[in-house]
């Protein structure tokens, strides 16, 4: 007998594109500037909601209802959902994934995102669009881990499958994808110039 992994927290992380997506980029960061521009709710709402930051999360969260560009974003990122779903062994019995929301995320220096998951979803995940060298990585926890009580500590620095947190570098043109009930978080970003994604949900009808 020998020990082995159960259980495991499946994470996806691919870049968008076979090719470089650096001129679909541009385009989609001219988009979501605009979008924040025109976005009054979204500004009053991230000032409660998002602090320093803009998030369209409770105003424009269906962008790829409003926008071709994000209606290809949304054609791209669900080639690699279904990637994922098929990795995660999804029995959906004749049903699809379909994308739920899509909504910007505009992370000024210092602002952060806390401890959070992304509640009557299936598949949720971020695509990235533009990230100063040395912005804040996506990091995820064990969504065991309210479940540990009396278990000892890990060592410093244990074998992957053991770690209590991971973090995945947030990189332009690369995207992200997650079970929707994993938490995660975003530090504060500690670079000079803003760190833009784009944040989705897929569901299954
Ligand atoms: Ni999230």
């Amino acid at each position: 007998m020998s020990t082995r992994a159960w259980f495991p927290t499946l994470i996806y992380s691919a870049p968008l594109g076979a090719r470089g997506v650096r001129k679909f980029n541009t385009e989609l960061l001219r988009e979501c500037y605009q979008f924040r521009d025109h976005d009054d709710a979204g500004r009053r709402w991230s000032a409660k909601n998002y602090p320093g930051g803009f998030t369209s999360y409770a105003s424009l969260c269906r962008l790829h209802k409003m926008s071709s560009t994000f209606m290809e974003l949304e054609r791209l990122i669900a080639r690699h959902v279904g990637r994922f779903a098929k990795s995660l062994d999804f029995d959906l019995d004749g049903r699809s994934l379909v994308m739920t929301d899509c909504w910007i995320n505009i992370m000024p220096p210092l602002a952060a995102h806390s401890l959070h998951l992304h509640p009557l979803s299936t598949i949720s995940g971020t695509y990235y669009v533009k990230t100063p060298r040395g912005c804040s990585s996506l990091k995820f926890e064990d969504p065991r881990l309210a479940s540990f009580m009396a278990a000892p500590p890990r060592r410093p620095d244990p074998r992957p499958e053991n770690r209590t947190f991971v973090s995945y570098p947030a990189e332009a043109g690369r995207l992200t994808l997650f079970e929707s009930w994993l938490r995660h978080e975003v530090a504060a970003n500690r670079t000079s110039s803003e760190r833009v994604s784009i944040s989705f949900n897929f569901n299954w009808f």
